[in-house]
């Protein structure tokens, strides 16, 4: 099969959140099952130099962006045997950030019309064509519109994942024809709710869609999770898939991870995590204290992470003699909160707010439990990184959170779980990863056992191409 995989974002070339990861790790896997998989991307002025560097001009072409022509440059990377179209258009993609920009519906609108002029000139035939997010939304959409007509793109079939549904991509219904350039008799593709939804636009026209956890799928068929999108989801069901995410195995390894103070595998995890625990307390300023338990925290300080409970009940949670490894940034109301509570608890609460790569690794090697309490989670990739770390995660049962983590209380258990949204149930599971970690011989199993989870692409990849497989 032949796969084209689209995306705003991919690592190792830029990041904003998840999708960069499975952006750089899923097209491996597929590739490692023997199918051709090629992914695209913006060539973002915010990639770093030495990557710049390693890529290769192909050609340049023009982009319809609806009565414009824009200039498109076509540059190819390789990373670990996959290939990866950059594009490249420095009106849209060179300032610094990758998103929030007041011309966002522009710019993608670019960036998906780029990619289908892309197969013009590339020698890929691609079956399928991936898209992810509302970034990449309206590539079905023009492509039903536009191409079909066209030999090279009669037979494409499109998939669209929902990493997270709170991110639709809603712009006003005047950009319908001067922008996008869709005509006005085709605007019902898109009207949404007094507004253009791009991601809506997707759901209708893909052949197939996808999220990245078989419990969000579900969920999002409920307005408490869908953000209005459960009456375009619900009668399309037929068509909606979730797929659990993995990570990537190789980025991710205590055996081999340069960013850790010390690497390790499970035989010699006890120490190992000894020795990162000891040197990641005193980085982030906490006393050496091998009997506390240090609970790790690393993502963005917004609410949907469920840190209203975090806010209502860490003082409480410190006084269990808990220490905390924070790290993050997002809304102010949560920034302003662990800066107080890190002046008012230095023994107890270690803060970096920001985005540290190595910091991350360090704090999910080095703790001993991983807290995730998200209101939803659509998948979810920390608590799988803290399982292949050896630190037990404690979450919510919510979406992908819900697939990959069983509370240690039941059968095939690697972490711990709490149903209701509630602070109390969250200190309750916490409390009782704490009462696990005082009993040295069934924490040290647990650890071992969490190391030991399968949290690779293997099976997931596999399901992708079942899915790619019966579109064809
Ligand atoms: C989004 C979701 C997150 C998921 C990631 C990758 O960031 O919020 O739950 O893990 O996408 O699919």
């Amino acid at each position: 099969m032949r796969i084209l995989y689209a995306a705003s974002e991919a690592l190792p070339y830029i990041a904003s959140g998840g999708l960069a990861d499975v952006a750089g790790s899923l097209p491996k896997a597929i590739r490692d099952k023997k199918h051709a998989c090629r992914v695209v991307m913006p060539l973002y002025g915010d990639i770093k130099d030495e990557l710049r560097q390693s890529l290769r001009f192909v050609t340049s072409f023009y982009v319809p962006v609806a009565w414009r022509s824009q200039y498109c440059g076509l540059y190819e990377g390789n990373v670990g045997g996959v290939k990866y179209y950059l594009l490249d258009n420095e009106y849209y993609f060179r300032r610094k950030g990758i998103y929030g920009f007041y011309d966002d519906a522009e710019r993608f609108t670019f960036f998906s019309r780029a990619i289908l002029e892309m197969l013009h000139y590339i020698p890929f035939d691609p079956q399928i064509i991936h898209c992810n997010d509302w970034q990449t939304a309206l590539v079905p959409v023009y492509l039903n519109l536009f191409y079909r007509n066209d030999e090279r793109y009669r037979d494409i079939k499109t998939v669209f994942t929902i990493h997270n549904i709170q991110y639709q991509g809603k712009y006003g219904t005047e950009l319908l024809t001067e922008v996008l350039g869709i005509p006005e008799y085709a605007s019902s593709i898109l009207q949404y709710d007094d507004c253009l939804n791009f991601m809506k636009g997707a759901i209708d026209q893909s052949d197939m869609v996808s999220t990245v956890s078989p419990t969000y799928a579900r969920e999002i068929l409920d307005p408490w999770f869908s953000h209005k999108l459960d009456r375009m989801l619900v009668p399309r069901q037929y068509k909606l898939r979730g797929i659990l995410n993995g990570i990537d195995t190789n980025v991710y390894n205590p055996q081999t991870d340069p960013m850790i103070y010390e690497t390790f595998g499970i035989s010699d995890a006890k120490k190992g995590k000894a020795k990162n625990k000891a040197a990641l307390q005193a980085e982030m300023g906490l006393p050496q204290a091998p009997d506390r338990m240090l609970v790790g925290m690393v993502g963005r300080l917004v609410a949907h992470k469920g840190l209203d409970l975090v806010k209502y009940i860490l003082e409480e949670m410190i006084s269990h003699g808990y220490q905390f490894a924070i790290l993050g940034s997002g809304d102010k109301e949560f920034e302003d909160f662990f800066r107080y509570i890190h002046d008012k608890y230095p023994q107890s609460v270690g803060l970096t707010v920001g985005f540290i790569p190595q910091l991350a690794h360090k704090i999910y090697a080095g703790s001993d439990a991983f807290l995730m309490p998200s209101k939803s989670e659509p998948c979810g990739l920390a608590q799988m990184i803290s399982l292949r770390y050896g630190t037990l995660p404690i979450v919510r049962k919510t979406g992908g959170l819900q697939d990959s983590i069983r509370d240690l209380g039941e059968e095939n258990g690697n972490g711990f779980t709490f149903a209701s949204y509630n602070a109390h149930d969250m200190m309750g599971a916490v409390d009782r990863c704490g009462g696990l970690f005082g009993n040295q011989e069934a924490w040290d199993k647990a650890v071992v056992n969490a190391m030991q989870c399968d949290v690779s692409w293997a099976k997931s990849a596999e399901e992708y191409i079942d899915m790619y497989k019966k579109l064809l």
